[in-house]
């Protein structure tokens, strides 16, 4: 059967909701973040869109996660943990064998990764744009959103995290969500208005 990428993207998100709807949500979120930020950087619309479905895509791997880690309230054991930090190699090994999806497969692979080598799986210093792009978005909404153990943190306190592990992530990248944020105060501060959070 002949899939084009369109289908092959529905396919998996679908997958995707119907696994665990939280991280669904959460791949929407960082994929309208991550587009709004490669459009402040200028990137040209086929960047742009590549960007998104990569961000869209980014926890795909999660589909391969035993569900009891992946939803679990508390926070995970050191064990459990290595197996959540799978995810970015089970992402590539599926897009990879998804050949019209094949050209995401570096944002997927890479968006754990960290530009002072503390990230995973590889502990790389040189991280594709795209990867780097998703990294400073995905932790953002990470750190705005409540997760079973922890409350979210405002976008003020967010972007200060950010700014702080300057070693960590492109400081332009974070400069450029920041703006983001504040100019589109009303779209992304919206579900967290009900947390008493703005920006
Ligand atoms: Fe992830």
């Amino acid at each position: 059967m002949n899939y084009d990428e369109e289908k092959l993207m529905s396919h998996l998100l679908i997958s995707l909701r119907n696994y665990h709807y939280e991280t669904y949500k959460h791949s929407i979120r960082v994929a309208k973040l991550s587009y709004n930020v490669a459009n402040m950087m200028r990137l040209n619309m086929k960047e742009k869109i590549a960007i998104y479905k990569g961000a869209l895509l980014h926890d795909i791997g999660k589909v391969m996660i035993p569900i009891n880690i992946l939803a679990k309230p508390d926070k995970l054991t050191e064990l459990e943990y290595d197996v959540m930090k799978l995810h970015p190699i089970y992402g590539a090994d599926i897009l990879e064998a998804l050949t019209p999806l094949s050209y995401l497969t570096s944002t997927v692979l890479y968006h754990h990764e960290r530009l002072d080598g503390t990230g995973y799986p590889y502990g790389l210093k040189i991280i594709p744009f795209g990867a780097q792009i998703v990294a400073v978005c995905d932790s953002f909404d990470a750190m705005t959103n409540d997760r079973q153990y922890r409350k979210a943190k405002s976008a003020i306190e967010a972007i200060q995290d950010l700014r702080e592990c300057d070693a960590k992530y492109n400081q332009m990248l974070v400069s450029a969500l920041e703006n983001v944020i504040k100019t589109n105060a009303k779209v992304f501060g919206k579900n967290r208005e009900s947390n008493g959070i703005a920006i």
